[in-house]
């Protein structure tokens, strides 16, 4: 795809977000990071993208009496982008239907976990409670289900004995950063094809 253009949508800190900016500048993204959007005010990512030059926009979840009008006026921020693509990077709310039955096969999310294993909140403390050896994480596309969709990627960790619930997210966070920036680069280049559940990544 030429001129490919995405937005971002993030909750918090923004380190993924700030990979991906990152890799757009390099040039190892072949597209246009049109905006970051967020539902938290006070989300890190925002200064991020400020320094970036991109435009951050806050849809406040709290400012809406529910998440009807929410997601309302959510759809029509990134409608104003027009984007090819949207990447969730630690987005941390259900988007509705509408949303995703939009975007589909053109949202990704990344979640801290070898999917299907521990999907949902504090995916890498699930996994050290559940004793797995290995963990790591996912970049799949979007369905209705939550952190359900194809895998895209995924990358793997070890779990080591004396891991926290901290040490083992930024293990796996380093490799997130790898991740992310690698399935977008094949989305752009127009890789992927997604076959029922499995997605192939065409050389
Ligand atoms: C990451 O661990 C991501 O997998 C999860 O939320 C976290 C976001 O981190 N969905 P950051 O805001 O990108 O630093």
């Amino acid at each position: 795809m030429i001129n490919g253009k995405f937005v971002v949508m993030a909750s918090g800190r923004g380190s993924n977000f700030q990979t991906i900016v990152d890799r757009v500048t390099d040039g190892y993204i072949p597209a246009t990071c049109k905006a970051l959007i967020t539902d938290n005010p006070y989300a890190g990512a925002i200064k991020k993208a400020e320094d970036a030059g991109i435009p951050a926009r806050v849809v406040d979840y709290h400012a809406f009496p529910d998440k009807y009008a929410y997601e309302t006026q959510l759809i029509e921020t990134i409608a104003g982008f027009s984007p090819d693509l949207i990447v969730l990077a630690g987005y941390m709310r259900i988007l509705g239907d509408r949303i995703v039955d939009s975007y589909s096969d053109r949202m990704m999310n990344i979640h801290p976990s070898l999917l299907p294993a521990f999907p949902g909140l504090h995916a890498q403390q699930q996994a050290l409670d559940y004793g797995t050896r290995i963990a790591g994480c996912t970049v799949h596309f979007v369905t209705r289900d939550m952190d359900a969709g194809p895998v895209i990627i995924q990358r793997v960790v070890p779990v080591l004995d004396d891991d926290d619930e901290d040490a083992l997210a930024d293990r796996i966070l380093k490799e997130e950063h790898q991740a992310f920036p690698d399935a977008i680069r094949f989305f752009f280049y127009d890789k992927l094809v997604k076959e029922g559940r499995r997605v192939r990544i065409l050389p």
